[in-house]
């Protein structure tokens, strides 16, 4: 077992007098595909936006990579390397697939401290890094595409490539199979497959066969809470799980 990546102990949040999260804790290990899975309103959402710095928890703690982070702002937790997937809203509509990677991948570099702008040899790097996310991402044929005309299928893989740019340690995915055909399901589990071996994956996905085939782990949650933890083979065969999950989605 490697060293976790992410800690968060005892994660409370509440809207109003309605609590979201009650006492919730994880771990993932890096190097690993880490699902979360429950039913519609479990949580999960919520539960990334604590992790990410969106919202503020009213209790607990958080951990990244040696970071005390509960309390450091979402800016700050890009920087120490999680990333989520980008909405396609944040995209520029008006810009090609490739300016959008590429003003991904520039935004790293300055937080890293080059002036890309002045050395051609960064200027390469970049090109080159744009050109293997748009392969990783199966975008390459769709690079000069306007982003606002790319397939639903193609906006949800370009959401994950603007987060691959950060060359993050953690990335969230937050249902990024959603409303993708077929084809486009099979190809995005493969890149979602191939990340464990650079980076540590949080997925939040309702498609139970991908989820069960690719995930090291997986946490079930409902109602806020965490119901079970386990490797996939023993979540597909908890009572508790099929009653509160796998059972209300049959
Ligand atoms: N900003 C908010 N204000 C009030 N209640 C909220 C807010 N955000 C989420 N909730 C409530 O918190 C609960 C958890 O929502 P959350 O979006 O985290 O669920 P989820 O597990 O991601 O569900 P889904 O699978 O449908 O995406 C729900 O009951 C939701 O209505
Ligand atoms: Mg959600």
């Amino acid at each position: 077992m490697t060293d976790p990546i992410l800690t968060a102990e005892s994660i409370d949040v509440r809207f109003g007098d309605f609590q979201a999260l009650s006492g919730f804790s994880l771990s993932v290990q890096s190097g690993t595909i880490h699902a979360l899975i429950g039913p519609n309103g479990a949580g999960k959402t919520t539960l990334f936006n604590a992790l990410t710095g969106v919202r503020k928890p009213s209790g607990g703690r958080i951990v990244f990579d040696g970071h005390t982070v509960t309390h450091v702002s979402a800016h700050r937790r890009v920087h120490y390397g999680m990333s989520r997937s980008f909405q396609v809203t944040a995209l520029f509509a008006a810009l090609t697939v490739a300016e959008n990677l590429r003003l991904a991948v520039q935004a790293r570099y300055a937080a890293e401290g080059w002036v890309f702008w002045r050395s051609p040899d960064r200027r390469r790097d970049i090109r080159d890094e744009v050109d293997a996310l748009l392969a990783e991402t199966f975008l390459t044929g769709r690079a000069d595409t306007r982003t606002g005309d790319l397939s639903h299928g193609g906006q949800r893989s370009l959401e994950i490539g603007m987060a691959l740019a950060g060359r993050p340690k953690l990335i969230f995915l937050d249902e990024p199979l959603a409303g993708m055909g077929i084809d486009d399901v099979h190809r995005t589990k493969g890149l979602i497959s191939s990340l464990r071996s650079r980076m540590a994956v949080l997925l939040i996905e309702h498609n139970m066969s991908v989820v069960l085939d690719i995930s090291d782990r997986i946490t079930v949650m409902a109602a806020g809470r965490k119901i079970a933890e386990d490797v996939p083979a023993k979540i597909r065969t908890d009572p508790a799980v099929r009653s509160a999950y796998l059972g209300s989605t049959a």
